[in-house]
Formats: structure tokens, C-alpha cells, sequence
């Protein structure tokens, strides 16, 4: 399977994710994640992306475009992968295209977590994120077992420098203006199945289960 989550910032891409890329064996490409890991080594790449991801504006397309093609080559995501926040620019989606075509594959399912902006402020300024393994957590609707630790390696958690109201406005104009397109691009191409993202995480996941096994 290959698979696109789409949604506005905390609509649960990242939560529903690990979970799905278990049950169907696939591997979880996320261009956030990488961009995160790229800023805490403060490689070229991370240099070039932390003042955008600060901000809440979107990084160039030309740089996320080069490290999800490299990320597609892992042996692993050879089977199947989902691509959490990739494409988000109509030009990210033909590139991908592209990037499918030249390996004779294409996209099975676009799912998109749909869910009202005015429930995205709780969730947002509530994570606490795992940073190695990128597990998320919130402070009221999934905490962990002792407060500010990671339940799998007992490591410290941390909140995103861009997880807070203010950048989380930034991001959602971005979602709206820029990545709104190719929702209405993947609805053209008939793949598109809309997720009802502000259910229960479990009843989500029992959705898109769903979603991804028909
Ligand atoms: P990215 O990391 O992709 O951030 P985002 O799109 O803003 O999405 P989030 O990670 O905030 O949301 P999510 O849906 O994963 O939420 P989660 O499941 O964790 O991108 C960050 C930045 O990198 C961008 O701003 C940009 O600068 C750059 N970037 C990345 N990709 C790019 C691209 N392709 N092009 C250009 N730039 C790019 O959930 C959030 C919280 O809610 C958690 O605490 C969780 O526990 C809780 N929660 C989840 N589901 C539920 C539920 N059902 N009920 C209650 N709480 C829930
Ligand atoms: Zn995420």
C-alpha cells in the first residue's frame, strides 16, 4: 500500500500513523520528523529549514521534494509507506508523480483528516513529543505514564519550538492556502477518502483501519 495522510497541524497524521504502518507492515515517511531530526543535527538541510519551520511557513519545495525521494529508496519502504505531510504544495503532488512513475508505482489511497481548526489550539499547545522515535503525547487526551517521559525509553519529552498559538496560526494559513489545492487535486484524481479526525484516536484509527484494508 501506498498511502498519503493529509490535515491540518494536530489533526493526528503523526498519532494514527505508527500505528497503521504496524498493522500493515509500511514505512512512515514524515517530512516534519526528518526536517526535525536535519535542525537537531544542524546539517545544511537543517540549516536551510529552521528558520521557515520557526516561523510556521512551509520549507522550499525543492528540499523536501530531494529528501522524500531519497527516503522513498530505503529497502524498507519498498513494500509500502505512508507519507505523513507530504505532498503539501500542488507542485510537491506532481513531483511525486513523478518520482512514482519513474518506479512504476503510484498512490493507493489519500486519506485526509478532516477535523475544524477551532479543536486544533487544544491539541497543539498539549503535545509533548518523544524526539528520537517521534511518539507524541498530550498533556490531557493521551498522557504518559509519568508526566514529561517517554513510556518506551523513560527519556525526557519535549514541546515543538512552532507548537504554540501563534505559529499555529502561520501553519494553518498555510494548510489553508497552500495544501488545500492538492486535497481538491487527490478529489479530481478520484482517490481521496475523508477521515473524520475529531473522533476518539481509537475510533480513528478503527476508521482508517478500515480505509486502508478495503
Ligand atoms: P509537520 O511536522 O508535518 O507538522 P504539521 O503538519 O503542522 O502537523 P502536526 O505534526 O502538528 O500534526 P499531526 O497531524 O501529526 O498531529 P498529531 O497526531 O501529532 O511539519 C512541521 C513543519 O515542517 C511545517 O510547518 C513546515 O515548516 C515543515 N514541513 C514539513 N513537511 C513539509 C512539506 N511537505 N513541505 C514544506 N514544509 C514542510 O496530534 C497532535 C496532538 O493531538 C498530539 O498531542 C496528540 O496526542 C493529540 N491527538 C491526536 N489525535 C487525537 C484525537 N483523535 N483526539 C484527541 N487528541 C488527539
Ligand atoms: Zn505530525
Amino acid at each position: 500500500k501506498r498511502l498519503v495522510f493529509i490535515g491540518p497541524p494536530g489533526s493526528g497524521k503523526g498519532t494514527q500513523s505508527p500505528v497503521i504502518k504496524d498493522e500493515f507492515c509500511l514505512c512512515h515517511l514524515s517530512t516534519g520528523d526528518m526536517l526535525r531530526a536535519a535542525v537537531a543535527a544542524k546539517s545544511p538541510l537543517g540549516v536551510k529549514a529552521k528558520e521557515a519551520m520557526d516561523k510556521g511557513e512551509l520549507v522550499s519545495d525543492d528540499l523536501v521534494v530531494g529528501i522524500m525521494d531519497e527516503a522513498m529508496n530505503k529497502p524498507k519502504c519498498q513494500k509500502g509507506f505512508i507519507l505523513d505531510g507530504f505532498p503539501r504544495t500542488v507542485t510537491q503532488a506532481e513531483k511525486l508523480d513523478e518520482m512514482l512513475n519513474r518506479r512504476g508505482a503510484q498512490i493507493d489511497k489519500v486519506l485526509n483528516f478532516a477535523i475544524d481548526d477551532s479543536v486544533l489550539e487544544e491539541r497543539i499547545t498539549g503535545r509533548w513529543i518523544h524526539p528520537s522515535s517521534g511518539r507524541s503525547y498530550h498533556t490531557k487526551f493521551a498522557p504518559p505514564k509519568v508526566p514529561g517521559v517517554d513510556d518506551v525509553t523513560g527519556e525526557p519529552l519535549i514541546q515543538r519550538k512552532d507548537d504554540n498559538a501563534d505559529v499555529l496560526r502561520s501553519r494553518l494559513d498555510a494548510f489553508h492556502k497552500q495544501t488545500q489545492p492538492v486535497i481538491d487535486y487527490y478529489a479530481k484524481k478520484g482517490n481521496l477518502v475523508n477521515i473524520p479526525a475529531e473522533k476518539a484516536p481509537e475510533e480513528v484509527t478503527k476508521v482508517v483501519k478500515k480505509v486502508v484494508s478495503t
